[in-house]
């Protein structure tokens, strides 16, 4: 038999951090010390009340399937948390359990994009969906995005790329690589320019509740940045357990659907995935507890600390940090300073002082070059030491 894949393979790219990481694991088993920033996952542990729960899921045996839009306990208590949190009325009928952020972005897109369908991403922007959008023959284009809109798409730039087989636009906020924010307003206009050219708006959300106060403001004054279930019924709206909620490896995350596509995505669910992973939204249900978020305001106020260090030290090593980075745990800074390859940097950190970061090539086609990703997934000594590597490294 010839190896015959699917002609959708030649368009879908690794991940090439991974490459890196494979070079940093190989360092590592060599007894180098190697301080992980490229890593897009929080490095606390789960909280454990969600462990606890979940664990006792499992030992009394509710380790069946549920059902494909997953447990309505859970759906009810996302929706009572969109009223707690962010006062918006969302039912819980319009809320789907998914295998994470990505689950929901495969579940959208298969509801949603026909062949050759066009869809606006912002570029830079999270790898994964344009070749999410490609598994579902769907055909990803990209709006450049930079400082002057806080590497946020606007509806002008919208406009400027709309045409009769554009089907519909994908933003995020908090976003990664930049950790930028919309505003309430923001999300408004950039909704209403979707209806006025009957498109689809979806808003992915996972970075919610790692939204940091300015650096001037005191600890305890962390504004929730605002939710785009508030803007309208219409909208897409995917989030997941995995980030705030410290829960990659469960596999679990959410969308709110439009009404009239709650049944269709149900359908493709059960066909698709049966349905998410019952210990995990098991776990899932002590999420919400106030003790679960009191660990979790903890750790954000860490995330918060770590930030306020990080980004100017890196500035004043040469790094610039041109957006500004409200949420998630990534800085992305502009190189050109000191490097005109941000690959060729990445490796060279990688190799000569043992620094992991991501190079801006795996974020889209945007001057990638001249962009890298530092995430502060990692203690604020593991940062001071990588800052002041960094500091000898490029004599400053
Ligand atoms: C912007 C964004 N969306 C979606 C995902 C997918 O996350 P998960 O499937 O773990 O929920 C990630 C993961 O890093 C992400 O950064």
């Amino acid at each position: 038999m010839t190896y015959r894949p699917a002609a959708r393979l030649a368009e879908i790219e690794p991940f090439h951090v991974v490459e890196l990481l494979t070079r940093a694991r190989q360092l590592e088993a060599e007894g180098r010390d190697i301080i992980h920033m490229e890593v897009g996952e929080p490095d606390f542990p789960t909280p454990e009340p969600i462990a606890r729960a979940a664990v006792a899921a499992i030992n009394s045996g509710k380790t069946l399937y549920t059902q494909a839009l997953g447990l309505p306990e859970l759906r009810q208590a996302i929706a009572d948390f969109y009223r707690s949190r962010y006062g918006v009325d969302v039912p819980a009928r319009r809320i789907a359990i998914t295998n994470g952020a990505s689950g929901a972005l495969n579940l959208a897109f298969a509801c949603l994009a026909d062949p050759g369908s066009e869809w606006l991403l912002a570029d830079p922007g999270y790898p994964c969906n344009r070749h999410i959008l490609r598994t579902y023959e769907g055909q990803p284009v990209s709006i450049p995005v930079g400082p002057e809109s806080n590497f946020q798409p606007t509806p002008a730039m919208l406009r400027q790329h709309w045409n009769e087989r554009t089907s519909g636009v994908l933003v995020a906020s908090p976003a990664n690589p930049t950790g930028t924010l919309l505003t309430r307003p923001e999300i408004s206009a950039l909704a209403e320019t979707c209806r006025e050219n009957n498109g689809h708006f979806l808003v992915d959300e996972i970075y919610h509740g790692l939204t940091y106060a300015p650096k001037e403001a005191p600890p305890g004054n962390e504004l929730d940045a605002p939710t785009a279930c508030a803007a309208g019924d219409d909208i897409w709206v995917i989030n997941s357990f995995s980030k705030y909620f410290q829960m990659t490896g469960w596999r679990l995350g959410w969308m709110v659907i439009p009404e009239a596509y709650v049944r269709d995505v149900e359908k493709l669910a059960q066909n698709l995935v049966l349905c998410p992973s019952t210990p995990a939204q098991y776990g899932a249900l002590a999420a919400f507890a106030p003790e679960t978020i009191a660990i979790l305001e903890t750790r954000r106020a860490e995330f918060r600390k770590r930030r306020d260090f990080l980004a100017p030290a890196l500035e004043s090593i040469g790094f610039r940090i041109t957006a500004r980075p409200e949420g998630a745990f990534y800085l992305y800074c502009d190189c050109s300073a000191l490097s005109n390859d941000s690959y060729a940097l990445a490796r060279d950190l990688l190799e000569k002082i043992g620094v992991a970061a991501t190079p801006g090539l795996d974020f889209g086609s945007n001057q990638p070059e001249k962009h890298i990703r530092f995430a502060y997934t990692t203690g604020l000594d593991r940062l001071a030491e990588a800052s002041e590597r960094l500091r000898h490294h490029f004599g400053r």
